[in-house]
């Protein structure tokens, strides 16, 4: 098959060099987007008389024939046609006849792929945001439950401060949030409509890139030419918003891990959203949490793939650029996938309240407390730290928590205090008091919380 920019030359394509450069496989998927910006194309084209009437109704019924075949899965692809722009002229020639051939007047194939990928991007962040916001739901929804859920904290890894789960699980609706509104502002960024840029020089013909921006749907054009085809940095923007979230999802995977091990136990997954093991009968394991945060590795490198190919591209398009598709369409797919069955597993888990619980009774974490308290009788922090600490060692050599020492041994031990010091002492030694007492912005307590709840639903119905 003769090539469609085949007239200067008088030999064939060698076979792997058609194979190597050619697109197909990956962008076909771009073929509604690429025949909806060829429909804008043509009727600007006639808008501007550029096309007869005529012409422009052969051309947009042939389009919307071809349109009709894609939907259908009966358009056929070759890869002699190289990519989807030249795959769907071919097919509205063999329509339109030499009308077809007029399709691609006063454009090139740089600004059109510039515009499909424009279009996946605004459709897709819309999807993405969506998908989002039904996270944020969720972890409204479980917190609500969880307000009076008490766990232990950590830093490094370590029980640090008890919270509750209800202030653990809105941590990430807060990250979530922020991601949220990054995309949605990559939206607004990214609404510019590059077609009329040509290959970069833009065209002498009088076309109106407003005309086909209106029909489209966008509502700004670039403003430079070779700007609009020498760009990657929505592509970039998106796959760097998209690490984020994926971060995020990696991170929120992890900590399900642990919890639904046997150790932790504060979680069981639902059996639906867990698989088994070929050998060991009992096992239930958290393979789509593990695999969440597995797929982090190459969102992460599709970004930094596509970076390192934009690099020391010079201006203006470059064939490096037709890179960009795979690393997109692979983020965009991981990230569909995972923020579906991480908000469904999170719907669908167990959490084992009393477990939790009875953790945040067998260890230091209400260590702070005693500080703080002995604090407010007017010791220096750092002297009540000190004093604290000891206190801790000398439980620890005996084997006992801080809320297991008598009265005498605590008098002993931290010397001064008068007896309602003591009886206060106790009750600051409780680690459900510890909660109920952080009551800072953004902290724990029960009442605390609710407000960040109500705060967090307002913010989510402005979106
Ligand atoms: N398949 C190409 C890409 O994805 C389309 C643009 C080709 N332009 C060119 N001058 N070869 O980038």
């Amino acid at each position: 098959m003769s090539k469609l920019w085949g007239g200067r030359f008088t030999k064939e394509t060698n076979k792997l060099v058609e194979e190597f450069t050619a697109s197909i496989e990956f962008d076909k998927r771009l073929v509604l987007y690429d025949i909806i910006g060829s429909i804008a194309h043509v009727k600007m084209l006639s808008n501007q008389k550029i096309l007869s009437t005529k012409e422009k109704d052969e051309l947009v019924q042939a389009l919307q024939e071809v349109f009709e075949e894609a939907k259908q899965g009966k358009l056929e692809f070759n890869i002699s046609d190289e990519d989807i722009h030249m795959n769907i002229e071919r097919r509205i020639i063999e329509l339109a006849g030499d009308t077809g051939k007029k399709l691609h007047t006063g454009r090139s194939r740089n600004d059109q792929v510039a515009l499909d990928m424009q279009m996946f991007f605004l459709d897709k962040s819309g999807e993405l945001a969506k998908k989002i916001v039904e996270l944020l739901e969720t972890f409204i929804n479980l917190s609500k439950q969880h307000i009076y859920t008490y766990m232990p904290g950590f830093t490094h890894m370590q029980r640090a401060q008890p919270t509750t789960f209800s202030h653990h699980i809105m941590n990430y609706f807060w990250k979530f949030k922020r991601d949220l509104e990054r995309i949605l502002e990559f939206n607004l960024r990214a609404n510019n409509m590059p077609l009329g840029s040509g290959a970069f020089a833009g065209t002498s013909f009088p076309i109106s890139q407003e005309i086909t921006a209106n029909e489209l749907n966008f509502s700004k054009v670039f403003d430079n030419s070779m700007d609009a085809v020498s760009s990657r940095d929505n592509a970039l923007e998106l796959l760097s918003i998209l690490t984020s979230v994926m971060l995020n999802l990696s991170r929120l995977s992890e900590e399900l891990v642990l919890w639904s091990s046997k150790e932790f136990n504060y979680i069981k997954l639902d059996e639906a959203f867990t698989t088994g093991s070929s050998i060991m009968p009992q096992k239930q394991n958290p393979d789509v949490a593990e695999l969440i945060r597995g797929k982090t590795g190459r969102v992460i490198g599709n970004y930094s793939a596509l970076a390192t190919t934009c690099k020391a591209l010079p201006m203006a398009y470059n064939k490096d650029f037709q890179e960009d598709k795979e690393c997109v369409f692979d983020t965009v797919d991981t990230l569909e996938v995972s923020i579906s069955l991480m908000n469904e597993m999170l719907q669908t888990m167990t959490v084992n309240k009393d477990v939790m619980k009875n953790s945040i009774y067998s260890d230091f974490s209400n260590a702070t407390d005693v500080a703080d308290y002995l604090t407010t009788l007017g010791i220096p922090f750092r002297i009540a730290h000190d004093i604290t600490g000891k206190l801790v060692r000398n439980c620890q050599e005996r084997k006992k928590l801080l809320n297991q020492i008598t009265k005498e041994e605590l008098s002993q031990l931290v010397p001064d205090l008068n007896s309602d010091s003591l009886d206060n002492l106790f009750t600051v030694l409780d680690p459900i008091e510890c909660v109920n007492s952080r009551s800072s912005k953004g902290g724990p307590s029960p009442n605390i919380m609710r407000e960040q709840i109500n705060c967090a639903l307002k913010e989510l119905n402005d979106f």
